[in-house]
Order: C-alpha cells, then sequence, then structure tokens
C-alpha cells in the first residue's frame, strides 16, 4: 500500500548524492577533535588512577567505529589491571565509587552513576567541550563490535558515509535516541551495514563468514565467538564481489529506502549482519516484536527489543516519509550547495 514513486532522474540523484556527501563533510570531526577526546580519556584514566591504581580506560562507540559525530558523546571502558572480569555485585560498588571519585574532578559536572541499566555507567558532563560520556565496566563486547564496525567502515567509504546519513536522517526525524524509547545509534549503523551485505551485489561482505580455514575460527569473549576476517589487505583476494557494486551513495541511500519500506519483511526476517542467509524471527523465538536486530555477537541482544508498538510505527512512518522525499525528484532551484553543482 505504499505509493508508487516516480520515475528518477540523473539530476535529482545527482543532487542526493551531493546531499549525502554533505552529511559527512559536514558533520566528521577532525583530526584535532579526535585528539581531543583522546586527551580527555588520558586526563581521566590518571584522574581514576587515583583512587583503582590498575584502572585501564578504552574509547569504543563512535569515538572509534569510524562513524563519528563532533558531539557525539565518549564512550568510555573501563578494566581493572589482572583482573579478567567483574561480577554484577562487584560492578556496582565500582561504578558508585567512581561516582564520587568523579564529582571531585575540576572539569567534570553532572556526575550521574545509573546502576539499574543491563550495563551500570557512570555518566558525567565534560565542561570545556561540551561533550557528554559515560563510564562502563568490563563492556569488553562493545570493545569487540566497535573494532567490527570499523573493519566495515573501512572497506569502502560508501559505509562510513551511509552510516552518516543514517544517523544525520535518524536525529532529524527524531528516532535515534534509545534512552526515549527508540533505536540507538548503534541499531541504525547494523541496519545500514545489513542492507549493503544484502544489496545485490553486496557492497560489503559478511566478515564473520569469512575465513580460511575449513570451520568458523572460535574467539570467545563472554562466551560468544567473536571471530571476524580483519586483514583487509587480503580481501579483494577472499572476498570474489570485492568492488562489484559501483552504485553511488545517493543512488545506495535510496535504494535503503526503498529496502526497509518495500522489500524486507520485518515481520518473517531478523536483521542480522554476522551471515548472509535470512534469519527468521521464528528461529530466534522473537515473533512479538516487529523490529528484530540482532546483535552481531551477543545472539541474545535484540536492539529492538525496548521498542513500543507506537515507537515502532512511528520509525516505519519516518522510513516510508523518506522513500518519498528522496525518491521523487523535484527541481532544486536555487541549488542548496552552490559551490558543488556544476
Ligand atoms: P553516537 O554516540 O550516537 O555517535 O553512536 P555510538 O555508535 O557511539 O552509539 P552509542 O553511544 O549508542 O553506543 C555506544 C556503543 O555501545 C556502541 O557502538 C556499541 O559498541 C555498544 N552497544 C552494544 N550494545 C548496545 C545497545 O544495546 N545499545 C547501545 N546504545 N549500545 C550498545
Ligand atoms: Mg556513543
Amino acid at each position: 500500500d505504499l505509493d508508487p514513486l516516480p520515475p528518477m532522474t540523473p539530476e535529482f540523484l545527482s543532487v542526493l548524492n551531493k546531499v549525502c556527501e554533505q552529511c559527512y563533510t559536514d558533520f566528521a570531526p577532525d583530526e584535532l577533535e579526535v585528539s581531543v577526546r583522546e586527551h580527555i580519556l588520558r586526563d581521566l584514566e590518571s584522574f581514576v588512577r587515583r583512587q583503582f591504581p590498575g584502572a585501564r580506560l578504552q574509547l569504543f562507540g563512535s569515538s572509534k567505529n569510524g562513524f563519528g559525530f563532533r558531539q557525539s558523546d565518549l564512550d568510555i571502558c573501563m578494566v581493572l589491571e589482572g583482573q579478567e572480569s567483574i561480577d554484577d555485585g562487584n560492578c556496582i560498588i565500582i561504578i558508585e565509587s567512581l561516582a564520587r571519585q568523579l564529582k571531585k574532578h575540576p572539569g567534570l559536572k553532572n556526575i550521574l552513576p545509573i546502576t539499574t541499566a543491563k550495563v551500570p555507567i557512570v555518566k558525567f558532563y565534560h565542561i570545556r567541550t561540551g561533550l557528554e560520556g559515560d563510564i562502563s565496566l568490563y563492556n569488553t563486547l562493545a570493545l569487540h563490535n566497535t573494532r567490527l564496525l570499523a573493519s566495515y567502515a573501512a572497506i569502502d567509504r560508501r559505509v562510513k558515509i551511509l552510516c552518516y546519513v543514517m544517523k544525520v536522517f535518524a536525529k532529524m526525524c527524531d528516532i535515534g535516541d534509545a534512552s526515549r524509547g527508540s533505536l540507538s545509534s548503534y541499531a541504525y549503523t547494523l541496519m545500514v551495514l545489513f542492507f549493503l551485505q544484502q544489496r545485490s551485489p553486496p557492497v560489503i561482505p559478511v566478515l564473520q563468514e569469512i575465513y580460511d580455514a575449513k570451520k568458523k575460527p572460535q574467539v570467545l569473549v563472554d562466551g560468544w565467538n567473536v571471530y571476524f576476517f580483519h586483514d583487509l589487505k587480503t580481501l579483494p583476494s577472499c572476498w570474489p564481489q570485492y568492488a562489484k557494486n559501483t552504485e553511488t551513495v545517493g543512488e545506495l541511500w535510496l535504494g535503503l529506502l526503498r529496502f526497509y519500506t518495500e522489500d524486507f519483511d520485518f515481520r518473517e526476517h531478523v536483521v542480522c549482519i554476522r551471515q548472509h542467509s535470512r534469519l527468521t524471527t521464528f528461529n530466534k523465538q522473537w515473533t512479538s516484536k516487529y523490529i528484530v536486530i540482532e546483535d552481531p555477537f551477543d545472539l541474545n541482544h535484540n536492539l529492538g527489543a525496548g521498542l513500543s508498538r507506537k515507537m515502532t510505527n512511528f520509525i516505519m512512518k519516518a522510513f516510508i516519509n523518506g522513500r518519498t522525499v528522496f525518491g521523487t525528484p523535484i527541481k532544486v532551484f536555487p541549488p542548496l550547495y552552490p559551490s558543488q553543482m556544476e
């Protein structure tokens, strides 16, 4: 029951492509901003070590996965040297004591421990930069999925641009804030990657399915296999479809909106980037939710689990409107970005 789209024009596709490219150039942080993040991290680490001498702090999430915005939060994972893991009780105690310690840091404010969440964190606000951040403990799987996303981003620049476009779109439509009942940036990134794997020819491979041994290697973290192929230099010889897809970012963006509104059957299938063959909601026993997004490593984690029916409809409507807006050629005059229109 979607309206058919009018024929696309090359002129409009070229505008679409430029708008997508512009998302990336407008929002990606520059080298200075990247180094500021590292600097904050080192400063926090030495401060935290006064109380926890073995503490090691590491950035993850969009500060490291290749899809960061200038104002993205700082996702930080803390571990204690010589300690493999932490149990839930100790985790809460350390989070609370970490919060008391951070309250004494003159460069921070709004320190807030959140111990009821699945992953307990301390939130903070960094005054000088205006950046928000949170520290979690032993969030090891998140470090691995950050590396996985970074690898996909490194394969093809269209991956990176499209993930930025998706995040901008989600923010503009108000559907990109998990703490307010919608989906996280991470969930939208997984949706983009899944689309790019399913495109024909695909733009990216399924890195978790590439290996030269007969059997998939096992690298266990928290009981899950975090193996993926990361020797990207050799990808052209390991993956026969390498560089076969030559679509522009604009075409792919419209392709993505059409894919999730016209082709993908949310009722039947799971957004799943760890295998190329379709995974069904029935297989996973996840039939009570409409949008089902499987974490690539923690296979019990459905990123869409927290969506209400109302929010699900709101998100689907945003995609349907997006399909109409980006799929309907209009005369763009005067040009949005004069310098870029040849
Ligand atoms: P922005 O901060 O919006 O730029 O994107 P981000 O990729 O950093 O996302 P976010 O801050 O929401 O999440 C940080 C990281 O937490 C993700 O990149 C994942 O590595 C990890 N993560 C794992 N599971 C989840 C989950 O269920 N929800 C969220 N939000 N993050 C998860
Ligand atoms: Mg983040």
